[in-house]
């Protein structure tokens, strides 16, 4: 019996498999819309036999935008073009997640393979980019961003809480906030990027004030019977680790008691300085920390790319969910092969139906 192939129930939500694809930023819209690239690409992600595709970061306002190039829900018009993806999604099975994003100081960049950095303050694309502080990333990004006025704060809460509206009337059926990886969020609750002096900055409790009352205005709108999720950086890898994690396990105790059904468990990239420990599951024992004390469900990634691996990282109770990004490029049926390789009855009853059938009995050599 497979620990990764049972299913998992969060609210009113039933994923067939613990497999989930996180959001992996495309860079392939215009004018922050969905197209045809979004809908084949999702649409074969979720036809490989995962439990749940969470659109990448789609941002809520033009300004958080990682890159010009990167999806949007601030109008109607974007929302009507992802009810597509999210209807192709679930007609492969598979449940239709999205997460919500706003970028700050990471935002206006170009994109990875045009460069990775920020587009220069005087070129016509560029846009004013926000944050807690002004304190630039550097390395790569090295804009100086505009500190934001408590008016900008609660407008972009807003901005979060109607981009999750239309996100539902979208189709949507499980939201994730993006509260991680050096986007606005992440920089709210880091030491690195906020040295507030008002209610939002200070010890945890006032650096995580921002990502609690966004999880409040989100809640308040998404439907309560729907999972509502956040990715969130528990650990920076910058020396500060053991302070960084129990601060973080605070406020994802906070989260819980604000509404938070389940946390996604990542790195905060706050910082170029960063020494990460990359190695096959290297953050798996981390979120099974979080999962122990915080008593939330937690999914997490980061080189988890073999079918034992994800395995064992829910058999032994490190995570309720699993992540698979990267693999899932190269090969959109990694669960069904997963389900070969782990020796999972019926493997092909992974796949949805049309696929199904013809493959109960032919095993591709
Ligand atoms: C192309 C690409 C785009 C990504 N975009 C996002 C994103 O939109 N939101 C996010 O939280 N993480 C993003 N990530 C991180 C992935 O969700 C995932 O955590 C990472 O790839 C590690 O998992 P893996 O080792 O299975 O690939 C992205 C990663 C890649 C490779």
């Amino acid at each position: 019996m497979s620990a990764l192939f049972t299913p998992f129930s969060l609210k009113d939500v039933t994923l067939r498999n613990r497999i989930a694809v996180p959001p992996m930023c495309q860079y392939s819209a215009e004018d922050g819309l969905a197209n045809e690239w979004h809908l084949s690409h999702y649409a074969s992600l979720a036809r490989g036999g995962a439990g749940l595709v969470i659109v990448e970061a789609t941002a809520v306002s033009p300004e958080g935008r990682i890159s010009p190039a990167c999806l949007g829900l601030w109008n109607d018009e974007q929302a009507a073009e992802l009810a597509k993806v999210a209807s192709a999604i679930k007609a492969a099975g598979a449940v239709p997640g999205i997460q919500i994003a706003h970028a700050g100081r990471k935002a206006n960049a170009n994109k990875p393979w045009e460069g990775d950095d920020h587009i220069a303050a005087d070129d016509p694309r560029s846009w004013e980019i926000l944050s807690p502080s002004a304190i630039p990333f550097g390395h790569h990004l090295p804009r100086v961003p505009r500190a934001m006025t408590q008016d900008d704060i609660a407008r972009v809460q807003a901005d979060f809480a109607a981009a999750a509206t239309r996100a539902r009337e979208a189709g949507f059926e499980w939201l994730e906030l993006h509260f991680a990886h050096g986007y606005l969020a992440q920089s709210f609750f880091s030491v690195h990027a906020s040295r507030r002096e008002d209610e939002y900055g200070g010890d945890w409790r006032g650096r995580g004030r921002f990502l609690l009352e966004t999880l409040g205005a989100v809640r308040a709108v998404w439907p309560e019977r729907l999972p509502l999720t956040a990715r969130f950086g528990v650990i920076e890898y910058d020396g500060r680790d053991e302070e960084t994690m129990q601060e973080s396990i605070a406020l994802a105790k906070a989260m819980g008691e604000g509404g938070l059904d389940m946390l996604s468990v990542s790195m905060g990239f706050s910082t170029p300085d960063a020494q990460i420990p990359w190695g096959p599951a290297f953050l798996a024992p981390i979120a099974g920390r979080v999962r122990q004390e915080t008593g939330l469900p937690v999914a997490s990634s980061w080189g988890i790319d073999n079918p034992h691996n994800a395995e064992a990282t829910v058999a032994d109770g490190l995570l309720d969910l699993v992540m698979i990004g990267r693999v899932h490029l190269a090969n959109p049926h990694w669960p069904y092969q997963a389900a070969l390789a782990l020796g999972v009855e019926r493997p092909s009853w992974v796949l949805p139906a049309p696929y199904a059938h013809w493959l109960e009995r032919y095993r591709p050599s």
